[in-house]
């Protein structure tokens, strides 16, 4: 039976946490890699923190992905160029070069180990040549140095392509615990198994609550919590959660690389894993909560991958969600409404090893008051058009309300904690998932991850 969660989470996590303290200068919210980096940075500058999560260190996205450490983002360039003026998609490239670099000189000190790679993004099908071709061209006016390949060599269909040589890939999870031990090295804390489910700010700090009732209070708290788990600004409704699958298969010959397809009805992503001889493929995402059955997606990727590798045994499937923002550029801010009291990170669109170590670093920057020039550019970009493009954005999410009303007010699927949402049953990890931000509960109710902090209101049909 193959194993239903990340291999990087497969043994008892390193990270002993730390008793939570009734008052810090600094308070990050999610001990994710974007989460973990804040803490250290600001530690590191000498404030006192506090790093808090709802589980371990990793146990979000971070200890879920596919972890390859590259700057070679699929197609995200040419969206960007198609959407901003050729800036943003500078500013861009600038702040993941940067993350790139951190992380790496991150693993060189402390010795992680990762792998060096070429980063390939190639076309499946030969209509998903043009995509291609348009991320090359904007890759060149940004000024990254990829390569065009008009071949490649691999067990998949593949056509056109372009590499980035040198990137890296690595183990989420060691990297999480090493910089979790860093945090503590730096008298920073990592208190662990803590929702935060309510924040007051009326008084002169920040008074967070959790849900087993405990209290600690910061002058400035970060957010770095996947989605941002505080409604007031309606950052959830300019996010969209994408769920994507991902299989870990023995017996086969690595091909070589970093992969990822673009341009088609589906991605699909391919990387190896040396230190255990295993390959890992994954993809077929979709919007969470979306899809008409989760299970058929993930049948869909190891049909692929029985295609690619025949003769592969499967040893662990999992899934996971990133959040991908209305005009693709992700968000590192300061929440307006909060007096320049809360940060928060998000919109990675599944490459947050770079983005969530630039939003670390945009953050610990702004708060210690020098912050980068690409993190200025990133902040300024909303246009007429990015109005535009969440009103569109959007529309989705209202076509999903009117047609989930039946259900609402017949009391026969449970109800999402966060705005009412009504929840779909995801068949491959049995939970219920919801279709407007991406909030997911255990069948019992709990709340797994997404915007809600509290559990669902339960309906009278039950799957579990
Ligand atoms: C299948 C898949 C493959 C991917 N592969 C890659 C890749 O190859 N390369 C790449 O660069 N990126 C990849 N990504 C994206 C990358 O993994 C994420 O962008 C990144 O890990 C997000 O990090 P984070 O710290 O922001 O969030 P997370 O890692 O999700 O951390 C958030 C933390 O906040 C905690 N939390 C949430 N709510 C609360 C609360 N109320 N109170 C306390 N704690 C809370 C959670 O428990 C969690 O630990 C992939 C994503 C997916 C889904
Ligand atoms: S996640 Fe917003 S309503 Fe469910």
């Amino acid at each position: 039976m193959p194993q239903s969660d990340s291999i990087w989470r497969d043994r008892p996590s390193t990270v002993i946490g730390d008793e939570l303290p009734d008052q810090v200068q600094d308070l990050v919210v999610g001990a994710g890699i974007t989460g973990l980096v804040t803490g250290l940075l600001l530690a590191r500058a000498g404030r006192r923190v506090a790093v808090v999560d709802a589980g371990e260190v990793g146990s979000g996205t971070t200890g879920a992905s596919s972890a390859k450490l590259t700057v070679l983002h699929g197609s995200r360039l040419s969206e960007l160029v198609r959407r901003h003026p050729l800036s943003v998609a500078a500013a861009y490239l600038a702040a993941n070069r940067e993350g790139h670099a951190w992380l790496l000189r991150f693993c060189e000190t402390h010795g992680v180990p990762f792998q060096t790679r070429r980063a390939i993004t190639f076309a499946e099908h030969r209509d998903a040549i043009p995509a291609v071709e348009r991320e090359y061209v904007a890759e060149q006016q940004v000024g990254l140095e990829s390569t065009w390949l008009a071949n490649l060599s691999v067990p998949f269909e593949a056509h056109a392509a372009i590499a980035l040589d040198d990137q890296a890939q690595l183990d989420p999870v060691l990297v999480a615990e090493v910089l979790a031990d860093q945090v503590q090295k730096h008298e920073g804390l990592v208190c662990l198994f803590r929702r935060a489910v309510d924040f007051d700010l009326s008084g002169d700090l920040v008074r967070v609550t959790f849900a087993d009732g405990s209290q600690t209070s910061a002058a400035h708290v970060v957010l770095a919590t996947g989605t941002p788990i505080l409604d007031r600004g309606l950052d959830f409704a300019k996010l969209q959660a994408q769920r994507s699958y991902v299989i870990a298969l023995a017996g086969v010959e690595p091909p070589g690389g970093m992969f990822l397809s673009i341009g088609g009805r589906h991605t699909v992503s391919v990387r190896d894993v040396p230190e255990r001889e295993l390959v890992l493929v994954g993809g077929f995402g979709h919007a969470t909560g979306r899809a008409d059955s989760d299970r058929a997606h993930r049948d869909r990727l190891r049909a692929w991958a029985r295609r690619a590798f025949p003769d592969a045994t499967e040893v662990a499937a999992w899934s996971a969600q990133d959040y991908a923002r209305f005009d693709a550029v992700p968000d590192a801010e300061v929440l307006p409404w909060s007096n320049g009291r809360i940060h928060a990170a998000t919109g990675y669109a599944k490459w947050g090893l770079t983005n969530g170590v630039a939003a670390a670093l945009a953050i610990s920057a702004d708060t210690l008051g020098q912050k980068p020039a690409w993190a200025q550019q990133l902040a300024g970009r909303i246009n007429a058009r990015s109005v535009k493009d969440l009103a569109s954005f959007n529309a989705s999410v209202g076509a999903d309300l009117v047609r989930t009303l039946p259900a609402r007010f017949s009391g026969e699927r449970p109800i999402c904690s966060h705005l009412g949402g009504v929840l779909c049953w995801n068949d491959a990890e049995e939970t219920w998932d919801c279709p407007l931000h991406g909030s997911r509960f255990e069948p019992g109710g709990d709340v797994i991850e997404g915007p809600a902090v509290r559990p669902m209101k339960p309906g009278r049909r039950s799957e579990a």
